[in-house]
């Protein structure tokens, strides 16, 4: 049977743990060099409506290693430029055979969309602000390999919350492992609902990441502001940056992470993005491996499997 992987959200804990342990798994292999199950017999759409380098490389770097051959798609160079809808290009792709697709759209909802329109799986690389279910299940796996479990870890989310679908995603995936979620940001750059996002809110950093185990940085993601939400960069970096001084805050050997792209010297100074409480190399290697699982997992690959 195969699966969407649309949102973290919908996702149960024993399809989470599934997917983490298949990665877990699969890195291991990779690293010492070892077969890895194999999709040889599939083509899978890459459809980057948005800018990617992690999260494209990735994919593609997890298709390569699983045998999956891949269909690029650039939406510059598209039908789309012509005129045509969304529906329309899924339609196309559908009945040119393609098996399935990963798709990144600056439209919270399109991978749904695209759902609805496919007849095979369909991994969501990113919509809007909505969510970005592998960049959370890297991360997950992160914290996994540094702190053991994420069941009672204390886990601060810092910047531009309202903007960030990597914010919902771990939010959601972090709490359903049973961490506690803080969002610490200004007033401006968290959703104007986050009463319905499992974390609570600070606008003090201070108390927002006193005693944390792991602080997950946003990037400002000017893209998607509207004007005056900011009243400049520097101005939030002398408030939120996360840095040596203030990482004092947070618990001892509090790890620093950032999906990336940084901007360095704003959301994280060069010295704690580089030094050794940073995981942000681990969440970029890492990256492949979730991904490579959930290509694996939606094609209806199973844990049984893997590890026979
Ligand atoms: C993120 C994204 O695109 O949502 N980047 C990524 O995939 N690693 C975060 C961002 O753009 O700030």
């Amino acid at each position: 049977m195969s699966n969407n992987l649309l949102g973290i959200r919908e996702l149960d804990l024993d399809q989470i743990e599934t997917l983490l342990a298949i990665a877990a798994d699969f890195k291991v292999r990779i690293i010492e060099g070892r077969p890895v199950p194999k999709i040889t017999d599939k083509v899978v759409g890459m459809l980057f409506f948005e800018d990617s380098t992690r999260t494209r490389v990735s994919f593609e770097q997890a298709a390569h290693y699983l045998g999956l051959k891949t269909a690029n798609f650039a939406a510059g160079a598209s039908s789309m430029s012509k005129g045509e809808t969304l529906k329309d290009t899924i339609l196309t792709l559908r009945y040119e055979r393609l098996d399935g697709l990963v798709i990144r759209h600056r439209m919270s909802g399109a991978p749904n969309l695209a759902a609805r329109f496919f007849a095979g799986p369909v991994l969501n690389a990113g919509d809007g602000m909505h969510e970005h279910p592998t960049q959370a299940l890297g991360d997950a796996l992160t914290i996994l390999e540094r702190k053991e479990k994420i069941e009672g870890l204390k886990v601060a989310i810092v910047g531009d919350v309202e903007h960030s679908r990597v914010a919902r995603s771990n939010a959601w995936l972090l709490s359903k492992l049973g961490a506690s979620v803080n969002f610490v940001g200004p007033r401006t750059l968290m959703p104007p609902n986050s009463s319905l996002l499992p974390g609570r809110v600070y606008h003090d950093l201070e108390a927002g990441i006193e005693g944390a185990d792991v602080i997950i940085c946003l990037r400002l993601q000017r893209e998607r502001m509207a004007e005056g939400l900011l009243s400049s960069s520097g101005e939030y970096a002398a408030m939120y940056q996360i840095n040596q001084r203030n990482l004092a805050w947070a618990a001892p050997e509090c790890l620093v992470m950032h999906p990336g792209p940084i901007n360095r010297g704003i959301e994280v100074d060069d010295f704690t993005a580089d030094g050794e409480q940073s995981a942000i190399t681990a969440q970029i290697e890492n990256g492949i491996f979730v991904r490579m699982a959930s290509l694996y997992w939606v094609f209806g690959g199973t844990v049984a499997e893997v590890m026979a």
